[in-house]
């Protein structure tokens, strides 16, 4: 059965284990950083992340699947960073230039998230947000406007799992919206922006596992440094 793309965020999906899992080995990565991930969902890999940073921006669109969100990551509060910030579940929309900062809008942020967030952040994490070309397209645009935000140099460590269809009009097996991935990725790379240079590097699947799920071959993980 298939979910509905109006749900997506509220399942753990692969790539998000296999992101979770590099997280665990490269726990000094992230002691005392500061994270936002995109695209969160249910929260998981938010949580693995607080294991060790600083603070964790864990963010995703929609009151509903914030509220749930946010209800995962207080009931795992206790494996948070001891001394950190935890988790800060804000929304982040993609398909919006600027962040909501109205105190009405239920997870908005306030001046002081976002000067820590411009001010502090040097990772950014996002899984399984690679199915569909426009969003892809505006996460990359997100990610763009981000790494210039940010006072910081950053990287961002992005997963996904790549997935065949057969499709008609191929008479083949395709991975198109991997393939889109990519393209973007490749774009990147060979932009050409004033003082911001991009480097992408692939993650390398033999870290150990740590968590239960299937590591198949498809699982691929990338990081695009802001050098
Ligand atoms: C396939 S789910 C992945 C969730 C989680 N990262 C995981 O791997 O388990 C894709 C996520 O992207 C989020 N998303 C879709 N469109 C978005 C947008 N315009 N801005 C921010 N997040 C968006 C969805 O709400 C969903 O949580």
């Amino acid at each position: 059965m298939a979910t509905p793309l109006e749900d997506v965020g509220k399942q753990v999906w692969r790539g998000a284990l296999f992101l979770a899992d590099y997280l665990l080995f490269q726990r000094d990565l992230f002691q005392g950083r500061t994270v936002l991930e995109l695209g969160a969902g249910t929260g998981f890999t938010s949580i693995i992340a607080a294991t060790a940073a600083q603070t964790v921006y864990c963010t995703d669109v929609g009151a509903d699947l914030l509220a749930m969100c946010q209800r995962n990551i207080a009931l795992n509060s206790h494996l948070t960073a001891p001394g950190g910030g935890g988790v800060k579940v804000r929304e982040l929309d993609w398909l919006k230039d600027d962040l909501c900062t109205d105190p009405e809008v239920p997870f908005s942020w306030s001046e002081e998230d976002i000067s820590d967030l411009y001010g502090h952040t040097t990772i950014l994490l996002a899984a399984e947000v690679f199915y569909d070309d426009d969003l892809t397209d505006a996460l990359f645009k997100t990610l763009f406007r981000l790494a210039h935000r940010l006072k910081n140099a950053c990287t961002a460590i992005l997963s996904v799992e790549k997935r065949l269809n057969f499709t008609l009009s191929h008479l083949d097996v395709t991975c198109e919206a991997y393939d889109h991935f990519r393209a973007c990725l490749r774009q990147l790379e060979q932009l050409q922006d004033g003082q911001l240079r991009f480097a992408v590097e692939p993650v390398e699947a033999a870290f150990p596992q740590r968590l239960e799920y299937e590591r198949i071959r498809q699982l691929v993980g990338a990081l695009a440094g802001r050098c």
